[in-house]
């Protein structure tokens, strides 16, 4: 039996109708935005290349995050960017960094927002690698003990959940150990687990300045080819005790969101990163796309693969968008 018994546009005649079987919900439930915060006061600099994304100052950024706090947006995750640079990305676990700073800020004014911090150390070295350099070589081991303290720095200004986004083998399980050491074992990580080498980083590399100064991350992140590679690396994120996992960007790896849902019961996050961003923005800028619409569909796209939670850049706007429907 098949039409005119069936006919699926029944189901579609109208709004009401449509939003009743609608399988996927959008809210603000699931959302961070991220933010990058630098040194100084009042300062507040455009991205270039991400509109609407600054570069600010704690006292700026304290003031962007009531305005999230408003919107129903639940967290931010923060990225910083130091005074000083140099070989070993020292100001990365400093008490007094940016980002311990920022969010010291967001606790005193105890807004109502989840505080994810990101653990790397690209935005602090002088070469803009994610780990300590040897011989033109990102060295995995040296590596992990900068990258606990960096996460405890952040743990001990107040941070609710750590996300190392650096790709080394066996930091998951360096920055678990380092936290219950010293009594931190309610802090949650998020791992970016299955992150990859990929092009769409370029506006966030402006924005952080993080891009390496020779070579590429080729050695650490991973190839866009490969998707059971990317279960494995969950596999051995949830071993090591992550909390969370993400998989990185969103839109050229929605299958692979498909599958690290599928496979493993622990939520699961998606980056709508920097250069999915950017390619909106520029799109609508020329009138070349619905910006509102475009959005929308991409977002309910990477929860339709699996994501219960996104990160996007896109957040304010979105939360503004429901609000209004
Ligand atoms: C740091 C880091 C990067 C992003 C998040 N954390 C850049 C990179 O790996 O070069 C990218 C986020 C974005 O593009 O929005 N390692």
């Amino acid at each position: 039996m098949s039409f005119p018994v069936h006919r699926p546009r029944r189901l579609r005649r109208n709004e009401l109708l449509r939003s009743f079987v609608r399988e996927t919900r959008l809210g603000t439930e699931g959302l961070v935005y991220p933010m990058f915060v630098g040194p100084g006061t009042r300062v507040r600099n455009e991205v270039r290349s991400m509109p609407g994304i600054y570069q600010q100052s704690v006292d700026q950024l304290l003031e962007e995050c009531r305005e999230v706090e408003q919107l129903g947006i639940p967290a931010v995750i923060l990225f910083g960017l130091p005074e000083r640079k140099d070989e070993r990305g020292t100001e990365a676990h400093a008490a007094t960094g940016t980002v311990q700073r920022a969010i010291e800020a967001i606790r005193r004014a105890n807004l109502k927002l989840l505080v994810i911090t990101d653990v790397c150390l690209c935005e602090y070295t002088s070469h803009g690698h994610c780990g300590v350099v040897e011989e033109g070589e990102v060295l995995n081991d040296p590596t992990l003990e900068i990258l606990a303290e960096t996460a405890l720095s952040h743990a001990r200004a107040g941070a609710d959940i750590v996300a190392p986004s650096d790709m080394m083998d066996g930091r998951v399980g360096a920055i678990r150990r380092k936290l219950d050491a010293h009594g931190f074992a309610q802090v949650a990580i998020l791992s970016y687990a299955a992150k990859y080498c990929s092009g769409f980083y370029g506006p966030f590399r402006e924005a952080a300045q993080s891009a390496p100064q020779f070579g590429d991350r080729r050695s650490y992140q991973m190839d866009p080819a490969n998707a059971r590679e990317a279960l494995r690396e969950v596999a051995l994120d949830l071993e090591e005790g992550a909390d969370l996992v993400m998989v990185k960007p969103a839109l050229p790896y929605l299958d692979v969101i498909r599958l690290v849902r599928e496979r493993f019961a622990v939520p699961v996050a998606a980056y709508n990163v920097s250069g999915e961003y950017a390619m909106v923005k520029a799109a609508a800028q020329n009138g070349w796309l619905d910006e509102q619409r475009v959005v929308l569909e991409i977002l309910t796209g990477i929860r339709r693969a699996g994501a219960d939670i996104i990160l996007t850049y896109h957040a304010k706007d979105v939360a503004r968008w429901l609000k209004a429907c």
